[in-house]
């Protein structure tokens, strides 16, 4: 790729995304739950980080068992973040700050509470009745958050699919009117001016013919076949973004246990149905599938997940990097420190936020919240964490099940945005809809505005330097040293220019390393999570990291 060519349709290569999970984020009407009175007043913030867009985890209707990814209507927003009215204000300021905004396309499922569910679930003789996937006799499959994946319905008298909760039926993509509603809800919301959308668990939405049994999710947890990447994935995708390509935007894709291999097909050669697509594989360097299965952070097996990507995709697909959203703890409890509370959070912006692709940055990383530990299991509110406690972990004492609780649930990344050190941490006046970290008094975007050292200022400086440089957009990504347990080193290179990444994972001093072809070679340093003082000529300090540029 030519550095200066951005065409039309790759816009977003230079962009950096902030997501947004509404209810947690700011509180503008007073009543203890996020919502879009509150983005509105944030707008300026989000537009300082240097980012260029906006991602909405769902602002629409929904019941909430699983927190709006259940969604009731899809072309309205839940009375408690405010109204349509209310969305078009944000948009039209966010675009006028130049935020692109995209929104999350949940078409796998819908709630129960859905309309087009309470019609089909009436039996098999009205215009619904083919918009979910019904079956007289259930087949094996598990489901990822509440036991077997069929429910049976009286009335009807047959057995619903629900890969996710029981309030969360499939939707039956086979069905080409279900794929017209979906092309629906994509030009209502594109008429409207979105540009784009982050497509929820997209390689699920085609099942294998005849559903037959397969894998159960545990304990071969390695993949489930029997519903990812499905036999009419591409066709559908396909339809899909035909819909985007009359508007100009574009579609990041959600990929539960996607390999390189399959998102290949997503991302590039003649089906190339997605921009990007959100791989799993770095959540795994400490557990598996949230909170299954934890194990100690391995940082080689982190570097190999960024490294694999890296590598498949260069020249032929682009990738979507995060560390942080809304399905997993924060990132300095598991793979940072929370002594090294700033020097590690600072580190773990700059890991990955020169890696090559398009990054997203999830509310509350840029201040380097952490995780939040409730007392019990009845405080926790997310459904695949209480899941996780009274079903795939039943059998473990509950001291240890509430210890994965503390290291890997989901509620950790959904405490409220701490936004000052005053009461509720700013984000409301009124007690808010769920725990606040105790932390908020040293953690808060106010206390960190005024100190020039901080990770949000650190976050900022990240993504200033990378929006300044084409090498760190479009230049080729190497690792070195993949083996080190201490040191993450890659470089990133275009033309005569280079940019070299040094991260320490090490609460110790460390060794610099260098890769040889830069020994001897006029370097500037251009970043570093520390202040220039206190530096053992060699060392690297604690979670230090550097980035130099070298220009032949
Ligand atoms: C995606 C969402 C997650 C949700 C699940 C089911 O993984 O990110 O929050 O629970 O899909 O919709």
């Amino acid at each position: 790729m030519n550095s200066q060519t951005v065409t039309k349709s790759d816009w977003y290569k230079k962009m950096s995304f902030y997501q947004i999970w509404i209810r947690s984020f700011a509180d503008g009407d007073g009543d203890g739950i996020g919502d879009l009175y509150g983005v509105y007043d944030k707008l300026e913030y989000i537009k300082s980080l240097g980012v260029d867009g906006i991602w909405f985890s769902p602002l629409y209707p929904s019941p909430n068992a699983d927190y709006g990814y259940d969604i009731s209507d899809y072309k309205d927003i839940h009375p408690d973040y405010g109204d349509l009215d209310q969305f078009r204000k944000v948009l039209d300021k966010a675009h006028e700050l130049g935020l692109k905004v995209i929104m999350d396309l949940v078409i796998n499922h819908t709630s129960d509470e859905h309309p087009w569910f309470i019609e089909s679930k009436k039996g098999a003789d009205n215009p619904y009745s083919d918009y979910y996937i019904w079956r007289d006799k259930p087949n094996n499959w598990d489901s990822l958050f509440e036991g077997k994946a069929w429910e049976y319905v009286p009335e009807r008298g047959q057995y619903y699919l629900h890969i996710f909760a029981k309030k969360q039926p499939d939707l039956n993509m086979d069905n080409p009117k279900v794929r017209e509603e979906v092309k629906s809800i994509m030009r209502f919301w594109l008429d409207m001016g979105v540009d784009g959308f982050r497509e929820d668990v997209i390689n699920f939405i085609s099942k294998k013919e005849g559903l037959p049994d397969g894998l159960p999710f545990l304990p071969a947890a390695k993949g489930m076949p029997h519903y990812k990447d499905g036999p009419h994935i591409h066709e559908y995708l396909a339809e899909f973004r035909q819909v985007c390509n009359e508007y100009d935007c574009f579609q990041v894709g959600e990929g539960p246990m996607t390999t390189i291999k399959t998102a290949m097909d997503y991302l590039t050669g003649p089906t190339k149905s997605l921009d990007m697509m959100f791989s799993f594989d770095h959540m795994m360097a400490d557990c598996f599938y949230t909170e299954y299965m934890h194990r100690p952070f391995s940082l080689p097996k982190l570097k190999k997940a960024f490294s694999s990507w890296q590598y498949a995709l260069e020249g032929k697909g682009w990738n979507a990097l995060y560390m942080e959203n809304h399905d997993h703890p924060r990132i300095i409890s598991r793979y940072g420190s929370h002594y090294y509370w700033k020097e590690s959070g600072k580190m773990l912006a700059a890991c990955y936020l020169f890696l090559k692709g398009t990054p997203f940055i999830y509310q509350g990383q840029e201040i380097g919240m952490t995780n939040i530990r409730l007392p019990s299991i009845e405080h926790y509110m997310d459904i695949s964490s209480k899941n996780n406690y009274y079903n795939y972990h039943k059998k473990e004492d509950p001291d240890k099940r509430l210890k994965r609780i503390h290291l890997s649930s989901r509620d950790s990344a959904r405490t409220p945005v701490q936004w000052d050190d005053s009461q509720y941490a700013g984000f409301s006046t009124v007690r808010p809809w769920f725990y606040v970290n105790p932390n908020y008094k040293k953690i808060n975007v106010a206390g960190e505005e005024k100190d020039e050292s901080s990770i949000l200022n650190f976050y900022r400086k990240c993504l200033k330097l990378r929006k300044s440089s084409d090498t760190l957009i479009y230049g080729k990504y190497k690792e070195y040293f993949p083996k080190d347990r201490q040191l993450y080193v890659y470089d990133r290179c275009l033309d005569n220019e280079s940019y070299l990444i040094i991260c320490s994972f090490s609460r110790l001093p460390v060794k610099l390393k260098r890769p040889d072809k830069y020994i001897g070679k006029k370097a500037r340093l251009v970043l570093c999570n520390y202040e220039k003082e206190g530096h053992i000529r060699g060392f690297l300090r604690p979670f230090e990291c550097r980035i130099y540029r070298y220009k032949d």
